[in-house]
């Protein structure tokens, strides 16, 4: 790809976003779309933690109660999917890597059933649409299973997406769009690159507290931490059981797992502490991680072992992402914790409303001042 974009007629104001991962590439291209003449900054773009990502698009079974702001957003993303990546995948003119398969979801021990009768219960309160499935069902679904795992739950209309395949479509699409993706770190919102736009959006993940400063004092953007996941990605070989069809969640003895369907293989994640920005990839992160797959999938031992990596979720204190106007030069699109992917597609509608001064309403419970 030649290094300056096409020229593309530009009525719109010069736009930066700062932060080139899923959220900060999905503003840009729709805000391009928008008539926006668009820069992203990034340091590394497309290698923060959206590269490591498992790609799930998963509102219900990431669902927990307490959280149903977050649900709901999960939800009303998860419907804007199947047009974000058509449309996507017509303007960058290559796959994006999206499944129409859904989650299959087990217990291994007793404990871990009647964990998932609670998930049922509360899931169904929301009124969510869960099948519960007997052992024919669930092994029929998915037959690699471990055939100790006698009973399941199908949750059909979640979807998956490769994370790669995405940022790649993402790239290309904004690329042709004529956004501008400049390669460098950016200290703060004063720096050069950022002065003289118009509008900025920080779209930075775990690096958006040290953008915005003390400035915005009770802005709650100023609250995203760091949350490590380590993931595993496994390889198919030949004469090994076929990759899963569907998403894979499971619960071990209590840890949960699960297991992304790819082309090629699955990515088994993730690990989930509070280490700092640590990102290294720890023996009893794999163990487990290897162990707990296994016992799902047996067949799995015969993958090849492709690549192990850690990265870093931008969490917010209530799990909810900050999406929405700091004032009235800088929209925040940050915070997406554990489901960026996921929330991509609303994200960058909402983004590209409040640049247009018409703040949708589904992305009100991600307000950056609702801890002020
Ligand atoms: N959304 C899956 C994870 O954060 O591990």
């Amino acid at each position: 790809m030649p290094a300056v974009p096409p020229s593309v007629d530009r009525p719109g104001g010069r736009l930066v976003v700062l932060g080139g991962g899923v959220i900060g590439w999905s503003v840009a291209w729709r805000a391009a779309l928008a008539g926006w003449s668009v820069d992203v900054v990034d340091s590394r773009p497309g290698r923060g933690s959206s590269w490591v990502a498992g790609g799930m698009l998963a509102p219900l079974t990431e669902g927990h109660p307490g959280e149903e702001a977050l649900l709901e957003l999960g939800s009303e993303s998860l419907r804007r999917w199947p047009s974000f990546a058509g449309d996507l995948e017509a303007a960058a003119g290559q796959p994006c890597g999206l499944s129409a398969e859904g989650t299959v979801v087990v217990g291994l021990d007793s404990g871990d059933r009647a964990e998932l009768a609670r998930t049922v219960e509360y899931l169904i309160a929301q009124g969510r649409c869960v099948e519960i499935l007997d052992d024919d069902e669930v092994h029929r679904l998915e037959p690699g299973l471990a055939p100790t795992l006698t009973s399941g739950l199908s949750i059909s209309q979640e979807r998956s997406v490769d994370n790669r395949a995405l940022l790649a479509a993402l790239r290309s699409a904004t690329y042709r769009a004529g956004v501008r993706t400049v390669e460098r770190a950016v200290a703060g919102l004063d720096d050069a690159l950022v002065g003289d736009a118009d509008q900025v959006v920080v779209a930075a993940g775990i690096g958006s507290p040290e953008l915005l400063g003390a400035s915005w004092s009770g802005a709650g953007a100023l609250l995203v931490r760091p949350v490590k996941g380590e993931i595993l990605r496994l390889r198919h070989r030949s004469g090994a059981i076929p990759v899963p069809r569907h998403t894979i969640r499971a619960l071990v003895h209590g840890r949960s797992v699960y297991l992304v369907p790819r082309s090629d293989g699955v990515v088994v994640g993730a690990t989930q502490h509070e280490a700092g920005t640590d990102t290294t990839v720890t023996v009893g992160g794999v163990r487990d991680l290897l162990a707990d797959a296994a016992a799902v999938l047996p067949g799995l031992a015969e993958f090849e072992l492709v690549e192990h990596a850690a990265g870093l979720r931008p969490t917010s204190p209530d799990g909810v992402p900050f999406i929405g106007r700091l004032d009235d030069r800088v929209v925040l699109a940050t915070g997406h914790g554990r489901n960026g992917v996921l929330l991509a597609p609303l994200t960058a509608d909402a983004v590209v409303a409040e640049l247009a001064g018409t703040p949708v309403a589904a992305a009100k419970p991600a307000d950056p001042w609702r801890f002020s």
